[in-house]
């Protein structure tokens, strides 16, 4: 029997949202209630790692994950794996004397194995990075002729947020319009070099397991609250037009009012939702005066902050520069001094994230 191996490794950091993504208005295809913008970390720092290959040895799809294997038998990575197969072209790959055509992808079977290189403990999310990287590996080893914007629709239906970690720089998910969700995808609003003065920091308030899946506390939002239909229609549009204005312009002021007001309304309607969704907790709160207070006291904002459903209350915080950063720390360690009761563990420095 012929015996070959051909591999793809792909790296894809994660994203963080300043404006949220919260209520599918299609669970299967993951299209979402509004449009969102995230920026995507360095790569050094919360990325994932992947690599894909396939030989003809290979007698079915299995995944590692940080070297466990995890099963593929849900949909999302189903869903995932057919569209890839089903953009397979011909590959030629003359170093190792492979070749394999369009028609051969049906009957071959891939591996896959992936790592995050921040502990899973540590509580951060890592299935944007995941599905992004996932998708865009298997491309690459298939041949998949499809352009970046093209694949994350395809990782959006691994993971929504994963749709936005296929670019660097701040990236906009347009939510679209067409029923089987082919416009529903990523685009770049700048790329990482355009405001590279940002620093991102990551406060660790808590590495516990969300409580409520991002999943289910989306579907008993879109069911029970009416504060995110009002959010949906009237509050997002408005503001994902400011928000691309102000990252084109690098206004510091306008992006951080935004950013923090976003987080904020999107706690606001998971408290909305019956029965209603805590993701933050008091230390979170803390963070939040503490922030607000020192852009008051400054006259202009230093610091954004963010946080998302977990797992974990964590503080994503977005220095204006360096020095607002290294200031920024100094608080946190004095407010939060470390092995005290305050449950802030670690604070994780994306360096120059942007
Ligand atoms: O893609 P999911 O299902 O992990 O949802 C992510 C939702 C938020 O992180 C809260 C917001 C966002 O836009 O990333």
């Amino acid at each position: 029997a012929e015996t070959w191996v051909r591999m793809v490794t792909a790296q894809t950091p994660t994203n963080i949202a300043v404006i949220k993504y919260w209520g599918k208005r299609d669970e299967t295809l993951i299209l979402p209630v509004n449009d969102s913008i995230s920026v995507t970390l360095d790569p050094a720092h919360l990325c994932t790692t992947t690599t894909v290959a396939v030989s003809p040895s290979f007698v079915q799809d299995r995944m590692w994950l940080n070297g466990k294997e995890i099963s593929l038998s849900g949909g999302r990575y189903q869903n995932c794996l057919r569209e890839i197969r089903a953009r397979a072209c011909d590959v030629e790959d003359k170093e190792r004397g492979i070749k394999i055509s369009k028609k051969d992808w049906e009957k071959l079977y891939v591996h896959i194995a992936s790592y995050n290189n921040f502990p899973t403990a540590a509580g951060l999310a890592s299935s944007a990075a995941g599905f992004a990287c996932l998708v865009f590996a298997l491309a690459k080893l298939m041949n998949a002729k499809e352009d970046n914007s093209e694949l994350s629709a395809i990782a959006r239906q691994g993971s929504g947020s994963a749709c936005r970690s296929l670019f660097g720089g701040f990236v906009k998910w347009k939510m679209g319009k067409v029923e089987d969700g082919s416009d529903s995808l990523a685009v770049q609003v700048v790329d990482e070099k355009h405001w590279d003065d940002l620093v991102i920091i990551i406060a660790v308030v808590s590495s516990r397991q969300k409580e409520t899946s991002s999943t289910t506390g989306m579907r008993e939002t879109v069911e029970t609250s009416l504060l995110l239909q009002h959010r949906a229609k009237e509050i997002v549009p408005k503001r994902i037009v400011q928000m691309e204005e102000s990252i084109k312009n690098r206004n510091f002021a306008s992006f951080a009012h935004l950013t923090c007001a976003d987080s904020n309304q999107f706690h606001a309607v998971c408290m909305d939702t019956c029965p209603p969704i805590f993701y933050m907790n008091d230390t979170s709160h803390r963070i939040i005066s503490c922030a607000e207070k020192w852009n008051r006291s400054e006259g202009t904002p230093q610091v954004a902050y963010t946080f998302d459903a977990g797992p974990g209350p964590n503080a994503v915080l977005i220095a204006r520069n360096r020095q607002a950063a290294a200031r920024l720390l100094q608080k946190l360690l004095f407010y939060f001094p470390p092995n005290s009761d305050t449950e802030l563990n670690s604070y994780v420095l994306g360096d120059k994230s942007i």
